[in-house]
């Protein structure tokens, strides 16, 4: 089956490389961004650019608080999905998971992973900065702020109830404006990362695309230059994708049957 053949190149692979996007996160409940309860249907894309953030942080700042409140009310677990790469990311069996997500849920299943048999705790805490070597949060991560002037970072909570109790915009202890730690639109990546993805995609030899609409960039640069480069190119969504056909596999499948479907073919391989 198509999803053996995606198993034993994985099994196979020097350089694996894992590359998600918001549908990994929708089976712990939070909500992708396009499609039918997509965020992008309640809310404009142009309320959240880097010029408007420049140009009226205090504005700027009431429709973030509304958008945190729709996509991080309450505290999300990771699935099986983000289990499995983490498993993968621990084992080398995967070089590194690039995602455009900014809800942190990778870098706790991975917490959660390289802990257990250490403590046997699996309780993490959303808002800790640890980073995973294996992660690139290409996209930065919404459960923190960063303040413009000085860079100091700090959990995103207390900040948005700040803002909702009307400090508007919200300030750090230095006077400068606190900025949600994420690329804005309009926001360049950070040079750096997005050499990192780019050239991570280049010397894959397996790069697998996950839960991802695939439209947006760098989104859908990487599995092209993946393909390009010679990878063995597989994707798993629930949709098609504009980059279906430079792709070896595609799995129209929910990414909590997938991932572990794949897991247990590597494992048995
Ligand atoms: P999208 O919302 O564009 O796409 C999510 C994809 O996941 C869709 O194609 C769904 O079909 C698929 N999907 C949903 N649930 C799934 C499931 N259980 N199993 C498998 N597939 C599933 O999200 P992204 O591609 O991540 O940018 O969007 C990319 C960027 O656009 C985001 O990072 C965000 C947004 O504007 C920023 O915030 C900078």
């Amino acid at each position: 089956s198509s999803l053996e053949h995606l198993a034993s190149s994985v099994d196979d692979a020097e350089t694996a490389v894992a590359f998600t996007g918001a549908g990994i996160s929708a089976p712990s409940g939070v909500p992708t961004f396009r499609g039918d309860d997509g965020v992008w249907d309640a809310f404009d894309e142009g309320q959240f650019t880097y010029g408007r953030f420049q140009r009226d942080p205090a504005g700027f700042w009431v429709d973030r608080v509304d958008l945190y409140r729709t996509m991080f009310d309450g505290e999300y677990e990771p699935n099986a999905a983000h289990d499995v790469l983490a498993e993968f990311a621990r084992d080398d069996v995967l070089e590194s998971v690039l995602t455009q997500n900014t809800d942190g849920l990778h870098a706790k299943a991975a917490t959660r992973t390289n802990s257990v048999g250490e403590t046997g705790e699996t309780e993490t805490d959303a808002n800790e900065f640890t980073t995973h070597e294996s992660i690139l949060e290409l996209h930065g991560n919404a459960r923190r702020v960063r303040c413009t002037d000085c860079g100091t970072r700090a959990a995103s909570d207390p900040i948005v109830e700040r803002a909702e109790d009307g400090e508007l915009p919200p300030r750090c202890e230095c006077g400068g404006i606190y900025k949600p730690d994420v690329v804005l639109f309009g926001e360049r990546l950070p040079k750096t990362v997005l050499q990192r993805a780019r050239s991570l995609a280049r010397e894959s030899d397996v790069f697998l695309a996950i839960g991802s609409s695939l439209v947006v960039e760098p989104a859908a640069s990487l599995p092209r230059i993946a393909a390009s480069n010679g990878a063995t190119v597989g994707i798993v969504n629930l949709e098609s994708t504009p980059v279906d056909s430079v792709a070896d596999v595609c799995l129209r499948d929910d990414v909590t049957t997938a991932l572990p479907r794949l897991q247990e073919l590597v494992d048995s391989a």
